[in-house]
């Protein structure tokens, strides 16, 4: 009798685990990483990445293996950066709960468009559509240095103004051109940029986020797999 009900309470624990765990499966992701690409823009670059992967030996040349190298920078294409390096960044900041935001298309991000967007207290990570995703920058090889970015005092006004630990933006750069040496500055130790994302398909929103960079030592930025988990 005992050893039955026992039996019972351990068969319906094991379907709570499966309607769970298909709950997690059906789980929809946005992709908002670039892929790497010779066409992928580079910073200040006229001609993009070019070739970045290499056979190193080949099956094809009577060799054992298929080995390759890549060759990327590491704030090449989709990539967090880090004012120490990466490997002190924190987990707990890069995934989790965020906000996808659409920034008015005739404006970069200065104090005033901050205070426009209303983004309510204890929100931690902001992801910014601007005018970048409509020029498809990110699919140009040219640098753009016309893109869309945060401006001095818009990077003040979010450090003092609310609990952002995590900004993300859609071109190379969280900061435009003039600004991008102050506004690094100003977000400092306190929030970690997430730049070169993919936000062609990321409505406005409430999303979770998991954004993984490569873990290397002594890296100033890395390549970085970025999801929305709808
Ligand atoms: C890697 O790429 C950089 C920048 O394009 C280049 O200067 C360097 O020579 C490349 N290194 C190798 C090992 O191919
Ligand atoms: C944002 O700033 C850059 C650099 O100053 C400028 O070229 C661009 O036109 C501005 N974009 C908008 C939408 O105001």
């Amino acid at each position: 009798m005992r050893m039955n009900s026992c039996s019972t309470f351990a068969a319906s624990m094991w379907l709570i685990f499966l309607a769970f765990s298909d709950v997690l499966v059906n789980a929809k992701y946005l992709d908002i990483s670039h892929e790497y690409v010779p066409g992928l823009p580079k910073y200040d670059s006229p001609t993009g990445l070019g070739t970045f992967m290499k056979d190193i030996t080949s099956i094809l040349r009577g060799e054992e293996f298929n080995t390759r190298n890549f060759n990327l920078s590491t704030d090449c294409g989709t990539h967090v950066k880090a004012f120490i390096d990466v490997e002190s960044l924190d987990l707990t900041i890069l995934n989790g709960p965020v906000f996808v935001v659409e920034v008015p298309k005739d404006k970069n991000i200065t104090a005033k468009v901050m205070q426009s967007l209303n983004i309510p207290k204890g929100v931690k990570r902001v992801l910014f559509k601007t005018l970048n995703t409509q020029r498809k920058l990110m699919y140009k090889k040219e640098f753009d240095s016309s893109y869309t970015g945060f401006q001095k005092d818009g990077a003040e006004w979010l450090v003092e103004n609310t609990d952002i630990k995590l900004i993300g933006l859609d071109y190379l750069s969280v900061a435009v051109k003039p600004d991008k040496d102050d506004v690094y500055q100003v977000l400092g130790k306190y929030v970690i940029p997430v730049e070169g994302l993919n936000l062609d398909k990321a409505k406005p929103g409430e999303y979770f986020l998991h954004c993984l960079p490569l873990r290397m030592s002594e890296a100033n930025a890395a390549p970085t797999r970025c999801i929305l988990v709808l």
